[in-house]
């Protein structure tokens, strides 16, 4: 019963985890032409602080402290057999853990009137953790039982 309160506990942040990243990226895109020390590039600046400390780093932290359970209970540091599907969403989950870190510093970097990236290169970014998203389903639903 446990390892499913987990599991449940895992899936519902790993939800608020990916709004928080799909947001962040597009409050990039509304704070960019703000005039740098204006009141509206203070007002983004406060919203993404917000979405920072309220969603972004707690989810974060709850999607990984639940999955490493999980994945001890599942024999990730044991060295069981069959694990593949774990190891290949490890790494992605890096990655999409780089992302996060990445685009924190980017909004902090916005947040005081530097702009370091263009309008364009955000709507790229901003891709990244939905085709993340899409791999890494796959892999823990269809991969692991194929
Ligand atoms: C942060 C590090 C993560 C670790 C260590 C981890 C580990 C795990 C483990 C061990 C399971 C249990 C598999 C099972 O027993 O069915 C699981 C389930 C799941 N994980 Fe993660 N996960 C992580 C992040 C993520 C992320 C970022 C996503 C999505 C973007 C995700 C999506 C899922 C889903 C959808 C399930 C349920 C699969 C099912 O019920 O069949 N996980 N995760």
């Amino acid at each position: 019963m446990t390892y499913l309160w987990l599991k449940a506990g895992h899936i519902i942040f790993v939800v608020f985890w990916m709004a928080g990243l799909f947001m962040l990226p597009r409050q990039l895109i509304y704070v960019h032409p703000a005039a740098p020390g204006s009141e509206e590039e203070a007002l983004w600046a406060k919203r993404m602080g917000l979405l920072r400390k309220i969603i972004l780093t707690p989810s974060l932290i709850v999607v990984w402290v639940l999955g490493l359970l999980m994945g001890i209970e599942l024999g990730l540091f044991a060295g069981a057999p069959g694990l593949g599907w774990l190891h290949a969403k490890l790494l992605l989950v890096l990655v999409l853990t780089g992302f996060h870190g990445f685009t924190v510093s980017q909004s902090k970097k916005f947040a005081g009137g530097e702009r370091p990236l263009s309008e364009k290169q955000l709507r790229m970014l901003g891709e990244v953790p939905g085709l993340l998203l899409v791999v890494i389903v796959i892999l823990v639903v269809v991969v692991r039982y194929a």
